[in-house]
């Protein structure tokens, strides 16, 4: 599951502005939506609570996610705007690349509005509110994070090659979606889809996965599939590894 638009090429066109689509809560979200949000909540934080990054579990409380009922995007985004300035912005779905990346470098964080059914609480193919806010949002907290993001959709939006669209998707794929660091000497999760996931979370930590000290060129020469679980992450040491990846890209580039 990935918010990452994957089938699009070079960005050489000036990103389209975005759509926005607003949250209108009380209509959108029913009781079984809230009842559904409290079981994925409650499932992953049992584990996560143990196997997150301190990152994302400092995040999940500033930014004042509740277990009993989906999050209400203006709330968050106030909790956000002084903390790191990024907000959650309400999108119809997939965005082409060239918004999206537009987005994170404007501290925008496009996210889908639907959540999964009961019947689709193990797996669902396309991101939903869990994996965006529950997912993502909460390292939007931390300062390195959020700069490190904004810093590489500003990088993101200006590939003018597939070359380089392969490479920040790559980069994009094996931090922010799956990416590892090591806390205290374990390996914990930050993310977005071993956060929301309790299968690729289970698989990134267990013996079937390779997991390898984070470098940029590592990553950058390590092709990914979306749709099995991965048999190689990287694993950071500290989040400003992140900020001076996306600073190498920069400067590669000029
Ligand atoms: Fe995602």
């Amino acid at each position: 599951m990935s918010d990452l638009p994957l089938t699009t090429s070079a960005n050489t066109a000036v990103a389209e502005p975005v759509t926005l689509v607003e949250q209108r809560y009380a209509e959108r979200y029913d009781t079984e939506a809230h009842d559904v949000w409290s079981i994925l909540y409650e499932r992953r934080m049992r584990t996560l609570r143990d196997t997150g990054s301190e990152v994302f579990l400092n995040g999940m409380e500033r930014i004042g996610l509740a277990s009993d009922r989906v999050p209400e995007l203006a709330d968050v985004n106030r909790r956000l705007a002084t903390r790191t300035g990024w907000a959650a912005i309400g999108v119809g779905g997939f965005l082409p690349a060239a918004q999206f990346f537009s987005c994170l470098a404007e501290r925008r964080f496009p996210t889908t509005l639907s959540l999964r059914s009961r019947a689709q609480l193990d797996y669902l193919p396309e991101p939903d509110i869990f994996h965006d806010v529950f997912g993502h949002v909460p390292l939007h907290a931390d300062p390195v994070f959020a700069d490190f993001l904004q810093r590489f959709g500003a990088l993101a939006a200006g590939a003018q090659t597939p070359e380089e669209t392969t490479a920040m998707a790559r980069l994009f794929w094996f931090t922010v979606e799956f990416g590892l660091i090591r806390e205290r000497g374990r390996t914990r999760v930050y993310g977005s889809g071993l956060i929301s996931s309790h299968g690729d979370a289970a698989n990134a930590l267990g013996s079937g996965c390779d997991r390898r000290p984070f470098s940029l060129d590592a990553v950058l020469n390590e092709p990914f599939e979306i749709d099995h679980l991965q048999n190689v992450l990287f694993e950071l040491e500290s989040f400003e590894q992140l900020f001076e990846a996306v600073d190498a890209l920069w400067e590669r580039r000029d």
